[in-house]
């Protein structure tokens, strides 16, 4: 970049870390609309909030509000969307918070240059395993229903592709158990893998 010099500052990561309790990382939520991204990160933000975890939540629909409010759902902008993503998450991260994302995030490609911004062990990807017909039985939002008759170009699943995970840290399954019971899975995840105290 031209003319423009990285300032390091005097108090580091590392110091910032320090004053917390538990590792910062990326809890990285992917998976198709109404897979249940949203509720489980909720859930665990929730428990780890209990437990002293220094979070933050990023969720698609909230964030598409403000800082990605300019983007639509072609795969270019859909690109952008987790660019710029992964930029506020390690942003978090190098403030020392437990960041968990809830973002559809259907290309692996994304995925993986958001893994390689951050540091080893700093990606937790977390593939919400949730089968397509179930999330349309869900429909929510009435979204699919929308998608089936036209209504929504490009709707994930239906016109538009989903590229499942390859390397997923976790795979949580909301059609075999509960949100509580995903968020608990996790939550050991963190523990075993030591992130949390
Ligand atoms: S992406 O693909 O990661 O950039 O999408 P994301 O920022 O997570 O936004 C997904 C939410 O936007 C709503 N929505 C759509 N989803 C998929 N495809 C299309 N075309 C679309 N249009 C609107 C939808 O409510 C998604 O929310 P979730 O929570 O995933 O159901």
């Amino acid at each position: 970049m031209n003319n423009i010099v990285w300032h390091h500052h005097k108090v580091t990561k590392a110091e910032r870390a320090e004053l917390k309790s538990h590792k910062p990382a990326v809890l990285w939520f992917t998976g198709l609309s109404g897979s249940g991204k949203s509720t489980v990160a909720g859930c665990l933000e929730e428990l780890l909030h209990h437990n002293g975890v220094h979070t933050y939540l990023l969720d698609g629909d909230n964030i598409r509000h403000g800082l990605c409010g300019d983007l639509g759902f072609s795969d270019k902008d859909r690109v952008e969307n987790i660019r710029r993503i992964g930029e506020v998450a390690k942003l978090f991260v190098d403030a020392g918070v437990m960041v968990l994302t809830a973002f559809i995030s259907p290309f692996r490609a994304d995925r993986q240059m958001v893994r390689q911004l951050l540091e080893v062990g700093e990606f937790i990807e977390v593939f919400v395993d949730t089968p397509l017909d179930v999330c349309e039985q869900r429909d929510p939002k009435g979204l699919y229903k929308k998608a089936r008759k036209g209504d929504i170009p490009n709707f994930t699943g239906i016109d538009s592709e989903y590229e499942t995970p390859e390397q997923a840290e976790v795979i949580v399954k909301t059609a075999q158990l509960s949100v509580e019971e995903c968020a608990q899975q996790l939550l050991s995840y963190l523990e075993s893998e030591g992130y949390l105290p």
